[in-house]
């Protein structure tokens, strides 16, 4: 075996990498001169697969040549297509199928998760998220506090690292659950911190969070197509996901949600409803009783969006195919990769805030600059020009993310390779 930080180790791990057809199957973007960028943001917007185009052609000219008829003779019925997303799903969640439904947005399923999880009184009425939650997150939970009659400044509790760190200590998160035991209602984490690419225990976090008298999500945007999820048995009451990051199904994806199945048959639940959730037997008696279909497809509103489903099926098959377990360990491995890499070759000079042991990371490194924010964005714009494609966030990481299912070990000492030009030119010109 070659030296590890050479082209040649680099190109043997490409070749022995038993997932490396994969990649064929993306669109790989292109610099403005039609050559290859290195395409480390798929924790942002996954690539395209090249089926997806085909699945959404098919369901144009079965629109096209069936009209309304393809409701139910489309070669892929519109009536029950979301279903076949269902299993796809919840092997990717580790759910059971009838805990799993593909609907609407992120943002959207987490209100419509909370009109039904957050039931708060008097007495136990707060909710915990972290202070670094993503902004829509914090929104949609101080925007349901208020909708209940309460204040966020009372109700909202925000856990955040202790000082000088930039990551939650499992043990705080415990203990701010256990502090908080007599009023909380509510405990909404992440499955990864988008902006520290950390890890959360969610089998640690949901008995917890149980065990405090709580109810428990989970924003899984982060990982969902990252991590190997087992989201029935953690316990967890509820969880809400994206499709257009590691899914790769497209910007603005269709989402997901998940509902514990000891809340399938909960039909005094207070829930906002569409006939789309309607028992399915009875769903065109149209009637003016609205009876629940029993699990998370209870919880639609509205029938789906073909044209949007069709790249989530592209997407689902694809991991069917790949197995999240294989995506995971290439994930360890060329995560962990990258992390050798910067720190052999750029040390002290760049800090990787993102913990380092592999139950605690996904495939994002979150990048700090040492010499500060200012320098820290002008190597991500260097990084850029030079074609490699990431993304900065405020106010001062380079978030980074190797995809198993499209990207190489070759690309990530290319993208090094381009990291120490930024860093040290820098050091040159400054
Ligand atoms: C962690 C997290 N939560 C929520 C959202 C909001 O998602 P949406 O716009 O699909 O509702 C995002 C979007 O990137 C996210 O990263």
């Amino acid at each position: 075996m070659s030296e590890w930080s050479s082209t040649e180790y680099a190109a043997e791990r490409d070749h022995t990498d038993a997932l490396r057809e994969f990649r064929d199957e993306f669109h790989l973007p292109v610099d403005a001169d039609g050559q290859p960028v290195v395409y480390f943001a798929g924790h942002s917007l996954g690539l395209q697969p090249k089926s997806t185009a085909g699945l959404i052609q098919e369901e144009l000219d079965d629109w096209s040549r069936r009209g309304v008829l393809g409701h139910e003779s489309a070669r892929r019925p519109w009536v029950r297509y979301h279903e076949e997303l269902t299993a796809y799903a919840a092997e990717l969640v580790g759910a059971e199928p009838h805990e799993v439904v593909n609907m609407n947005s992120l943002t959207v399923n987490l209100h419509l998760m909370m009109v039904s999880f957050y039931r708060p009184t008097a007495e136990r009425h707060r909710i915990l998220i972290e202070r670094g939650a993503f902004p829509s997150d914090r929104y949609a939970v101080e925007s349901q506090i208020r909708f209940h009659g309460f204040d966020p400044a009372d109700a909202l509790i925000e856990l955040a690292p202790r000082a000088g760190e930039d990551l939650l200590r499992p043990q705080d998160i415990e203990a701010a659950i256990d502090r908080a035991s007599h009023s909380l209602a509510l405990v909404l984490l992440p499955g990864v911190q988008y902006l520290t690419g950390q890890v959360f225990d969610l089998g640690a976090i949901a008995p917890s969070a149980h065990r405090a008298g709580a109810l428990v999500g989970f924003d899984l945007a982060h990982a969902i197509g990252n991590l190997e999820l087992s989201l029935h048995a953690s316990g967890a009451d509820f969880a809400v996901w994206c499709a257009y990051k590691y899914l790769n199904a497209g910007p603005g994806a269709l989402a997901g949600a998940f509902v514990h199945e000891r809340h399938a048959d909960s039909f005094d639940l207070p829930r906002f409803a569409g006939w789309w959730g309607h028992d399915k037997a009875t769903r065109f008696l149209m009637g003016p009783e609205f009876r629940p279909i029993p699990g998370a497809e209870g919880w639609q509103l509205s029938n789906p969006p073909i044209l949007a489903a069709a790249p989530l099926l592209a997407s689902l098959e694809i991991f069917h195919r790949a197995r999240i377990p294989r995506l995971r360990a290439k994930s360890l491995e060329l995560t962990g990769y990258l992390a050798r890499l910067v720190e052999a070759r750029l040390g002290p000079r760049v800090r990787i805030v993102t913990p380092l042991e592999a139950p605690a990371r996904g495939s994002q490194l979150s990048l700090r600059i040492a010499d500060g924010a200012a320098i820290g964005r002008r190597v991500f714009q260097d990084l850029q020009s030079a074609g490699a494609i990431c993304d900065w966030r405020e106010p001062d990481l380079i978030r980074v993310a190797p995809a198993p299912l499209y990207n190489n070990y070759t690309e990530v000492l290319r993208f090094v390779d381009l990291l120490h030009r930024a860093v040290t030119q820098g050091a040159v010109r400054s």
